[in-house]
C-alpha cells in the first residue's frame, strides 16, 4: 500500500490516558466503536479507558467483560483502568492478573457517583497496589469540602453556570493532591493526577516531584484554552470536573508543561448527549465532554501560533505517557522497531469543528465553531490504516488491542536498546526482555 504525504507531517500517535468510554452501562453516550473511531479521526492511537461506568470496573468478572467488548469494537489500542476503592482494595491481584494498565482512584465525587475512600482507605489502597508497580491516577478534589460548598450554593438558589465553578474552589484540588503526594511518597505507590485545572495544584505537584516522589501530572485542552468568561459563550455544556477556572489559570498551565511539572496533555474525553448537557439547574448537568478527536486539531492550532513547538507537542502528547506506563520505547515514539502507532498530519489545514460532524455518539463540546489548524489526514495502529483520508477504515474494527497483549507482542527491532533504555526510570521488567531480545 503506499501513500502520497507530500506537504503533511508524521508524527507518532497520541496517547491519551485519560477517556470515557461508557461500556458497559452507558452506550447510548458512547461506546467502544464509537469512542475509538473518534480517537481514529483524532489522530490518537492509544487511550486508558476509565471505571466509572455500569457495573464499575473493580472486579475480574467487570473487567474481563470489558475486555472482551473493546477486543471487539476497538478501532486504537487500550488500557483499561481497574477501580481502586476501599470496597475493591482485595481485588487488586485479581485486577492485575486479569489486565489493567493502572488504577483510578476518585478521592471526590463526581460522574458516576463512585463512592470517596477515606484518608484511610487510600493509605491502604496505595500500599496494596505499591508492589505491583501500577500507578494510581487520581481524581483530586476533596469530597468533603465539595459536598458542603454545593449545599450551600443550592441553599442559596444559586443556578448560574458559575454556581459550578463556586462548588469547586481550587482549594479542593490543592488540598486532595498535597494528601495523595504523602500517601504516596509514604507507600512508594505511583501516583498520576488526573484533569490538572489550577495554578494553586501545581504548588504541591512540583513540590512532590522535588522529593522524589514518583508523581505525574496531565492537563487537559479545556483548561488550557477555555476560561470563565467562557461561561455565558458557551453555556451549561461547558460545565465539566474539575470546572473551567478563571483564564488566569492558563499561563501557569503553560508554563507547567514547559517546565516538566505537568508531565502531558490528556483529554477527560466524557461524553453526554445533549439532553444531558442543556438544563436550567446547572447543578443537575452532567459533567463532562467528548474531547479525543478535538485534542490533536486545538493543540496543532497552538503550535500553528508559536504558543509551543511540534516537539514539545509529541512529549506531551505521545512520548511521556508512554514513559509513565512504561510503554516506552514500544510506543509513543518513531524510531526503527517501535509500534508504527502513526498520525499522518496535514498541519495547514483550517477548519471549523462542528460537533455534529464528530465520530463521538454524544453530539455536544465545547469546541462547537471553533476555528482550529491542524488535522489528522491518516491513522495508523501498529502499522495498519485505521482512518485514512478522513474515512474510518471499517475493516479495522475489532483490531484494536489491550496494550497489556500488545507489549507481550514480538519484540521491536531498538536500534540501540541500551541507550534508549537509559532514558527510561522504572521500564517493566517484561518490556525490558522483549526489546533485547529484538536487537
Ligand atoms: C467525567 C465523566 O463524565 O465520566 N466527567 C467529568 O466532568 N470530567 C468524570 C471525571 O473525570 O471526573
Ligand atoms: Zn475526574
Ligand atoms: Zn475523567
Amino acid at each position: 500500500e503506499t501513500l502520497d504525504a507530500t506537504g503533511l507531517h508524521i508524527l507518532p500517535g497520541a496517547i491519551d490516558v485519560h477517556v470515557h468510554f461508557r461500556e458497559p452501562g452507558y452506550t447510548h453516550k458512547e461506546d467502544f466503536g464509537t469512542g475509538t473511531a473518534a480517537a481514529a479521526f483524532g489522530g490518537v492511537t492509544t487511550v486508558f479507558d476509565m471505571p466509572n461506568v455500569i457495573p464499575p470496573t473493580g472486579t475480574a468478572e467487570a473487567l474481563a467483560a470489558k475486555h472482551k467488548l473493546a477486543s471487539e469494537k476497538a478501532y486504537v489500542d487500550y488500557g483499561l483502568y481497574g477501580l481502586l476503592g476501599e470496597d475493591t482494595i482485595a481485588h487488586v491481584p485479581d485486577l492485575v492478573a486479569s489486565g489493567v494498565i493502572g488504577f483510578k482512584l476518585y478521592m471526590g465525587n463526581t460522574f458516576g457517583n463512585i463512592p470517596s475512600p477515606t484518608t484511610g482507605g487510600m493509605l491502604e489502597a496505595f500500599e496494596v497496589v505499591a508492589p505491583t508497580a501500577k500507578r494510581v491516577s487520581l481524581h483530586a478534589e476533596t469530597a468533603s469540602i465539595m459536598a458542603r460548598r454545593e449545599s450551600r450554593l443550592r441553599a442559596a438558589g444559586r443556578k448560574d453556570p458559575l454556581a459550578h465553578l463556586a462548588a469547586r474552589p481550587a482549594v479542593v484540588a490543592v488540598e486532595a493532591v498535597s494528601r495523595a503526594a504523602v500517601l504516596s511518597e509514604w507507600t512508594g505507590c505511583r501516583i498520576h493526577v488526573l484533569h490538572i485545572s489550577s495554578a494553586e495544584e501545581l504548588r504541591p505537584l512540583a513540590e512532590a516531584k522535588a522529593r522524589g516522589v514518583d508523581v505525574t501530572g496531565e492537563t487537559c485542552p479545556q483548561y488550557l484554552l477555555l476560561g470563565a468568561e467562557d461561561y455565558g459563550r458557551i453555556g451549561p455544556v461547558i460545565r465539566v470536573n474539575p470546572p473551567v477556572r478563571e483564564a488566569r489559570n492558563q499561563a501557569p498551565l503553560w508554563a507547567a508543561l514547559k517546565s516538566g511539572v505537568v508531565d502531558m496533555i490528556a483529554t477527560d474525553h466524557a461524553p453526554h448527549i445533549p439532553d444531558e448537557k442543556v438544563r436550567d439547574d446547572i447543578f443537575t448537568v452532567d459533567c463532562g465532554f467528548p474531547g479525543v478527536e478535538t485534542q490533536m486539531p486545538l493543540m496543532l492550532t497552538e503550535v500553528a501560533a508559536g504558543r509551543m513547538s511540534i516537539s514539545d507537542y509529541v512529549r506531551w502528547s505521545a512520548v511521556n505517557p508512554a514513559k509513565a506506563w512504561g510503554l516506552y520505547p514500544h510506543k509513543g515514539i518513531l524510531q526503527p522497531g517501535a509500534h508504527a502507532d502513526i498520525a499522518i498530519v496535514d498541519l495547514k489545514r483550517a477548519w471549523t469543528i462542528d460537533d455534529q460532524k464528530l465520530q463521538s455518539r454524544a453530539k455536544i463540546t465545547p469546541w462547537h465553531g471553533r476555528a482550529v489548524t491542524g488535522l489528522p489526514v491518516h491513522t495508523l495502529v501498529r502499522g495498519r490504516f485505521v482512518m485514512k483520508d478522513r474515512t474510518l477504515v471499517e475493516s479495522a474494527r475489532g483490531t484494536g488491542r489491550s496494550v497489556h497483549t500488545v507489549q507481550d507482542m514480538p519484540a521491536p527491532r531498538v536500534a540501540n536498546p541500551d541507550a534508549a533504555m537509559t532514558e527510561i526510570v522504572k521500564i517493566p521488567a517484561s518490556s525490558r526482555g522483549d526489546a533485547a531480545t529484538g536487537a
